[in-house]
């Protein structure tokens, strides 16, 4: 693969739903690199889906996969697009120092907007969308802290790639 203007691991950082999956591929695509999901990753390592984990091994369990997940990639790759469950860069606040870090950013409202019920009842957290609100009202600083750059997402995604290429 012909990687141009990649130089480091590229981590997409932001709440469920705001489209990391979607943007990585499409940047690994346009950078001519590969793309990596923590989520799937953990749950081929696990054998089981997000919710199952969460339904069978519990959170705790769940985070400390996403800290293997991080700390695997950290050793074991150079150069890629990686997007990250909503709670990893809790989970491992030191992203930053293994690669870009950059936060796609999107209103609660959006985010609610985009998700459809089962894209919902893939993921624990949403269950409840009250509580989720609550974790997002909590987390937004936190990701915008951590991040390198920040993406306003509520834009045609080629501009997205656009300007975060512009960033790199
Ligand atoms: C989580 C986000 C999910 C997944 C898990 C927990 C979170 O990933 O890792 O359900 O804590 O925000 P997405 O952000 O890809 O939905």
């Amino acid at each position: 693969m012909g990687i141009r203007l990649l130089s480091a691991k590229i981590f997409l950082i932001g709440f469920m739903g705001s489209g990391k999956s979607s943007v990585g591929r499409a940047l690994a695509q346009d950078l001519g690199s590969y793309f990596l999901d923590t989520d799937a990753l953990i749950e081929t390592d696990v054998g089981a889906s997000v919710l199952e984990i969460f339904a069978h091994q519990g959170e705790a369990y769940f985070r400390d996969k996403e800290r293997e997940t991080a700390a695997w990639i950290e050793r074991a790759c150079s150069e890629a697009v990686i997007a990250t469950g909503g709670g990893l860069p809790l989970a491992v606040p030191n992203l930053g120092h293994n690669g870009r870090v950059i936060f796609l950013d999107l209103s609660f409202e959006a985010v609610l907007s985009r998700m459809n019920e089962e894209e919902r009842s893939k993921r624990p957290l949403f269950a409840d969308p009250l509580k989720a609100e609550a974790l997002f009202d909590a987390r937004h600083k936190v990701y915008q802290r951590l991040a390198h750059h920040t993406v306003n997402v509520n834009q045609p995604i080629d501009k997205i790639i656009k300007e975060i290429k512009e960033f790199l």
